[in-house]
């Protein structure tokens, strides 16, 4: 499973994209605004530390502003994934801008028979977002399960599944176990994930013995 980080802290994706682990980024509009800066350049600056897709959302919600912002997000770098949302337009404009050989994310999905439509399209990648799911008391995993389910059954889907809106670490065990393409992690989630309290533990005392022998490697 490929590791997205979903962030537009650029802080955060160098210090993460420096352990080899990040296969590429996630912004949305709401992360944009809590960096304060301007949103191109944003994009720019991520895609030049990482190789892999960085998504970058389009603000209009009609067809044609939709594709038109879509060429301008393309013309940042090669790895620009164009994000669209989820409605009649972006399905559209999704499929315009997929033909155009852009990548297409298309976001807000909250149920499979949307994620069917999103592949009809062309996306490359599909974005439900299970946090939010878990939020109403719906069960975000379940959309996972049927997403996989519905695509396995189509050769012709390439549409990635892209699970979005992650809260902790057991979504990404789950996302795993379902056989997602990808998950989004916000960076402190991502963190936890390498995080064991029993390996804490082991290397204390690793430590400590190693401390006896008074020897050193180097
Ligand atoms: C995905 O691309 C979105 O940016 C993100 O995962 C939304 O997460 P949230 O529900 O925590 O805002």
């Amino acid at each position: 499973m490929k590791f997205f980080v979903d962030t537009a802290d650029i802080g955060e994706i160098r210090d993460l994209a420096e352990t080899g682990l990040l296969d590429g980024v996630t912004t949305n509009p709401s992360l944009v605004a809590k960096t304060g800066r301007d949103f191109i350049d944003v994009i720019k600056e991520i895609c030049s530390v990482v190789d892999g897709p960085v998504s970058a959302e389009v603000a209009a919600t009609d067809y044609q502003t939709m594709v038109d912002e879509g060429k301008k997000l393309a013309d940042i770098a090669d790895n620009v994934a164009i994000k669209v949302p989820l409605t009649m337009d972006g399905l559209k404009a999704c499929r315009t801008i997929s033909q155009s050989g852009s990548m297409v994310n298309v976001t807000l999905c909250f149920s499979p028979v949307q994620a069917l439509l999103a592949a009809k399209a062309g996306a490359s990648f599909i974005s439900p977002f299970v946090g939010r799911l878990d939020d109403i008391g719906h069960d975000g995993m379940e959309l996972i399960e049927q997403i996989v389910d519905i695509y396995e059954n189509y050769d012709t889907i390439t549409t990635e599944v892209l699970v979005a809106s992650i809260r902790h670490p057991m979504h990404v065990v789950e996302a795993a176990r379902l056989g997602a393409d990808v998950c989004t992690v916000p960076p402190d989630v991502l963190r936890k994930l390498a995080l064991h309290p029993l390996t804490d533990k082991g290397l204390a005392a690793f430590l400590a013995d190693w401390e006896k022998t008074g020897q050193s490697i180097l």
